[in-house]
């Protein structure tokens, strides 16, 4: 109760930030980011296109992956109209393709561009059943695995980045809150989902890939610990707001809920606050493998905080992105979970 009235009127956490804090706001006093090369996942619009039009005025130089390469020439241009001299390179990802989240690292290799900032935002809220041409279900393809395999290939890039600039790298997964509605095995639902739609509910596939976030990044930061890499990773829940995500709801009942819900809903420079506190802000050199939400840091759910579960999902998602991606529906041996390579 007094954390929905602290949230309502915007009360400061301890960062300084609240629920009303702006992505604009959050990032006035940070160094500036002229040597900054970021990739943002899903800056076509909502969050993901705030966050990089921000960072864009802080001086990063971005780098836009999009499945539709059109939107992304569109958010270039008004981010260019804005801010004339940013440097935004738009390249195609789809998230919910191996192949092409492989021929996208291949090609932005190709630039031999420095890496210091990653950003995983891209994210769907499917309203149908689907499954992706890798034979996984589609939300978590997009939201989760796409993105797994994405940070895996760009890893070397970022610690070598982190190392030669001596700046310190940062990985920012974009999760929700939702992920707390998730619970029951996660291996066992996906695979269920993975292989039909008779146990397929929209909401719980979209928690369970957002309860993947948090657990990529709960493991991720102690492998990279574990290698004395220069690179942070932290999770964030954006708050809750009206973009293209629903736009598979569409209609009289989703115009309910919102309006319901108004008083609880941000504005998209609010969502984007987090992200950008996250990705930018000093007082967080060396804070890894945190859950943050309204700019503050934040319990994750129980699950989201289990470390047998993050290494579990960890080895799962390696033979998902191995080239036999289907083999994950066949039980996990405890043998797979035992080591903890980076890559
Ligand atoms: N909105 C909320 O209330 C809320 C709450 C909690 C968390 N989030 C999270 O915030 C993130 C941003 O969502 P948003 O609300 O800003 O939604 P949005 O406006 O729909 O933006 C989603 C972005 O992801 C991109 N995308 C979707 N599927 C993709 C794919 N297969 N490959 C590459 N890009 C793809 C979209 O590109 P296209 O232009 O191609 O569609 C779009 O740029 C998501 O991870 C979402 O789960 C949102």
């Amino acid at each position: 109760m007094l954390e929905t009235v602290k949230y309502l009127i915007g009360s400061r956490g301890a960062s300084g930030f609240g629920s009303k804090s702006t992505a604009e706001q959050v990032t006035e006093t940070c160094p500036d980011l002229r040597s900054i090369t970021a990739i943002i996942t899903g800056a076509t619009s909502g969050i993901g296109a705030e966050t990089a039009r921000v960072l864009a005025k802080r001086g990063a130089r971005l780098v836009l992956p999009a499945r539709n390469v059109k939107a992304a020439e569109e958010a270039k241009a008004r981010i260019v109209s804005e801010f004339p001299d940013s440097e935004i390179l738009v390249m195609a990802l789809d998230l919910s393709s191996l192949s092409s989240v492989r021929n996208f690292v291949l090609e932005f290799e190709s630039f031999n561009l420095p890496l210091n900032l990653l950003v995983n935002n891209a994210g769907k809220f499917a309203h149908e059943h689907a499954i992706s041409e890798d034979g996984i279900e589609m939300t978590f393809a997009t939201n989760y695995i796409g993105h797994f395999l994405l940070t895996k290939l760009l890893l070397n890039k970022m610690i070598k980045t982190a190392r030669q600039s001596g700046v310190q790298g940062r990985i920012v997964n974009v999760s929700s809150s939702i992920h707390g509605w998730f619970s029951g095995d996660m291996i066992h639902y996906l695979g269920q989902i993975s292989r039909n739609k008779s146990q397929y509910d929209a909401t719980r596939a979209y928690a369970l890939s957002k309860l993947a976030n948090v657990l990529h990044t709960k493991e991720l930061a102690q492998r990279l610990k574990q290698v004395d890499a220069n690179v942070t990773v932290n999770c964030v829940h954006p708050g809750i707001v009206r973009t293209r995500l629903t736009r598979e709801r569409e209609g009289l009942i989703t115009d309910l809920v919102f309006f319901l819900a108004s008083k609880l809903l941000k504005t998209i420079p609010q969502a984007a606050a987090t992200t950008c506190y996250v990705a930018t802000h000093p007082r967080l050199v060396n804070v890894s493998g945190k859950y943050f939400a309204d700019c503050n840091e934040a319990w994750t759910s129980k699950l989201g905080s289990n470390s047998n579960e993050a290494a579990r999902l960890w080895a799962a998602s390696e033979i998902m992105v191995s080239r036999h991606p289907k083999q994950f529906l066949i039980r996990l041996r405890p043998s797979i979970m035992t080591s903890r390579k980076l890559m």
